[in-house]
């Protein structure tokens, strides 16, 4: 859960609790946590090319943000992807599906920046069988540039309200080629509907929560320690924490006023929606959703090319017993039988938003 700046004021009722007191402005200008977004900063400078195409692969989309990837460089040319096994959400996420698509995001952007580097990968899925490495890859050079890596450093997942600006047909026919786009009113008004619907259940189902809440990282010290997770930062909301209006305890008691005020945002930004993108698949092994993160995050750089926003919204999609209703729903809704819908999301014109952070790839390369 990321509060921006305007939710925030929205959240502490248009005023600035700090107004009164320059040393706390002071100390809220001091905020951005520059530790955990030193990977943006650090992308493209090493001299190895596999380590100049890994370090924009870790700036993609994935769920939580947990990261859940570690490289071994093999030789002089060649790299194996592993799945960090410690970072997983059992609750949301019990048979690692987004976790796979997370990863499959990371192979696609490792290519496409490999290829604007000169750079052609040839990539081997699952090479050990299902329970080894997610890919092992082999650089050569002679790539032609994809043009899809100009949004490699602008794009997010943009987790705001969005202008009542419809999504054109133009634009959805240019979307065509990467999902499925759905602009109808009356299937947008029912995809509103479903995907509050599915969020409300995952707040308060305890487990659910509880998994989300022991994500979240309260400020910059947090965040810099740990930079992964539901990064909760910036000078709006770290003055909500020193106001005690936003702090962990809250966000686990679906009683407090910072769990309902939450919730009110929620709400607002998860209606202003006016289209959505979708992506299924006939079948849904390993392959499929590796090959279902790698549309997943074109898409995400051709929105990005495109002036439009998207935000992965998962809840419906997720299987545990509590969601059961909602995730039959939203297969009969967007899928053919037997298909698997592994992503949605909220399409639209959103505000540009702050990069999120990531470990450092150093951190990631287990043989460096
Ligand atoms: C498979 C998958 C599922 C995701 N589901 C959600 C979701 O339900 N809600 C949400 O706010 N973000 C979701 N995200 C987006 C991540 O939270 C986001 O990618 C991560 O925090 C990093 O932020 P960034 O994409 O802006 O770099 C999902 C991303 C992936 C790849």
């Amino acid at each position: 859960m990321t509060l921006s700046r305007r939710q925030a004021i929205t959240l502490i009722g248009g005023g600035t609790i700090f107004a009164a007191s320059a040393a706390a402005a002071g100390f809220l200008t001091t905020r951005t946590p520059t530790l955990a977004l030193a990977p943006w900063e650090n992308a493209g400078g090493y001299d190895d090319p596999r380590k100049r195409a890994l370090s924009f692969a870790l700036l993609v989309p994935n769920p939580h943000n947990l990261q859940p990837w570690i490289v071994d460089l093999e030789g002089t040319d060649g790299l194996a992807l592993y799945q960090d096994q410690s970072r997983k959400i059992p609750h949301t996420d019990p048979f690692d599906r987004q976790i796979t698509i997370g990863l499959g995001c990371f192979l696609e952007q490792l290519v496409i920046a490999a290829s604007a580097d000169g750079y052609a990968v040839d990539l081997t899925l699952f090479p050990d069988g299902p329970d080894g490495a997610i890919a092992r890859a082999v650089f050569s050079p002679g790539a032609k540039a994809d043009p899809l890596a100009s949004a490699i450093m602008d794009r997010r997942s943009c987790k705001e309200a969005y202008a009542e600006t419809l999504v054109s047909e133009r634009a959805a026919k240019e979307l065509a080629p990467y999902a499925d786009v759905i602009t109808d009113s009356d299937m947008v008004q029912l995809l509103r509907d479903l995907t509050w619907e599915a969020f409300l259940i995952e707040m308060y189902t305890p487990h659910t929560l509880k998994e989300s809440v022991d994500l979240m990282r309260f400020g910059k010290a947090e965040i810099n320690a740990n930079p992964d997770g539901i990064s909760l930062g910036g000078p709006f909301l770290e003055s909500l924490m020193l106001a005690g209006i936003l702090n962990r305890k809250d966000q686990t008691d679906p009683e407090s006023i910072g769990f309902q005020k939450g919730l009110e945002i929620f709400n607002t930004l998860m209606m202003a929606t006016p289209a959505y993108a979708v992506l299924t698949s006939d079948g849904n092994t390993r392959v499929d959703q590796i090959t279902t993160g790698r549309r997943w995050l074109r898409l995400n750089l051709a929105t990005t090319q495109m002036g439009l926003s998207l935000h992965p919204v998962s809840q419906c999609l997720q299987e545990y017993p509590e969601m059961a209703d909602q995730y039959a729903q939203v297969h009969d809704l967007l899928a053919a039988p037997g298909q698997t819908v592994q992503m949605l999301g909220r399409l639209g014109y959103g505000p540009k938003t702050a990069p999120s952070p990531r470990w450092p790839l150093e951190t990631r390369l287990r043989n460096a």
